[in-house]
């Protein structure tokens, strides 16, 4: 088993609500360097199961995280102050494996969370990019991407812009029935494709095997850990249920 060496307490430097149902959080700790994809997973004192949470920024030993109100544990999140303490494992998982390829990128709902990182580190590296968004209702809207979709499927508009823009890789993050089409669309097309999947998690760092699912490599079947071995994965690779 992997050695624990990512513990870290960190102090809220601000909190501030974006959208309906919706918190930005800065956490201020040691931790210095993440890839986009990779996420934390944070103690809350009245939960036993730390709650994960895709890294949004990381930036001057600051982390950004963008949460929905789900449950307790993100309600007592949402209620915490600035000042406050925060305990949390990170950087967990793997994440997006960055090409140099004209890329299209694809985030629904909280979705968006990853994808804002993986904009910017994308734009670090002179990468050129397109970035959709969708959400159910306005009131739910999160900025920082060129094309929003609101109520409709953000499927619906990728074929286009995979044409017009001659799109080489796509990268996404929402949930399963985004992903799925998401893959779907670029087999479609034959172009690259990476998903952000997301598990409910228990332990997150690969011990309890609660997150595993199914993917497909060199024609066998391998079960392989959403925090661990993901969340990120090659869209060509996964079985969906
Ligand atoms: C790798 C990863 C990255 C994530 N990144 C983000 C993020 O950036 N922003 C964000 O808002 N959320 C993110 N999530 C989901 C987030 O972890 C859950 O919303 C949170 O744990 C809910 O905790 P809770 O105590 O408030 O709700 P709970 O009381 O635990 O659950 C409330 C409801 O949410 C569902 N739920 C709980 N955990 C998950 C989960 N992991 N995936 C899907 N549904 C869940 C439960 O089944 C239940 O219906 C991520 C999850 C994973 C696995
Ligand atoms: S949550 Fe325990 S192995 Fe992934």
């Amino acid at each position: 088993m992997d050695k624990i060496k990512n513990d870290f307490t960190g102090e809220i430097i601000n909190i501030e609500k974006i959208a309906k149902d919706t918190c930005k959080m800065d956490i201020f700790s040691s931790l210095k360097q993440a890839y986009a994809g990779q996420f934390i997973s944070i103690l809350c004192p009245n939960k036993t199961l730390r709650r994960p949470f895709s890294i949004s920024n990381l930036d001057n030993n600051i982390i950004t995280i963008l949460f929905k109100l789900k449950g307790e544990g993100t309600e007592y999140l949402a209620g915490l102050e600035k000042k406050d303490k925060v305990k949390f494992l990170a950087p967990l998982g793997h994440g997006f494996q960055i090409k140099n390829k004209k890329a299209l990128l694809v985030g629904a709902g909280i979705g968006i969370a990853p994808m804002l990182f993986l904009k910017k580190n994308l734009e670090k590296e002179h990468i050129e990019n397109y970035f959709i968004t969708g959400f159910k209702s306005k009131d739910e809207t999160i900025e920082g991407s060129d094309e929003t979709v609101i109520g409709g499927s953000v499927l619906d508009n990728l074929e286009n812009i995979i044409k017009e823009k001659n799109i080489e890789i796509i990268y996404s993050c929402g949930p399963v029935p985004v992903l799925k089409g998401v893959c779907e669309i670029s087999e479609k097309h034959n172009i690259d494709c990476q998903v952000a999947m997301e598990k409910v998690m228990a332990c997150s760092i690969g011990v309890c095997r609660g997150c595993v699912i199914n993917l497909k490599k060199n024609n066998e079947i391998i079960r392989a850990s959403v925090c661990k071995d993901g969340p990120v994965f090659e869209g060509k690779e996964i079985l969906w249920d």
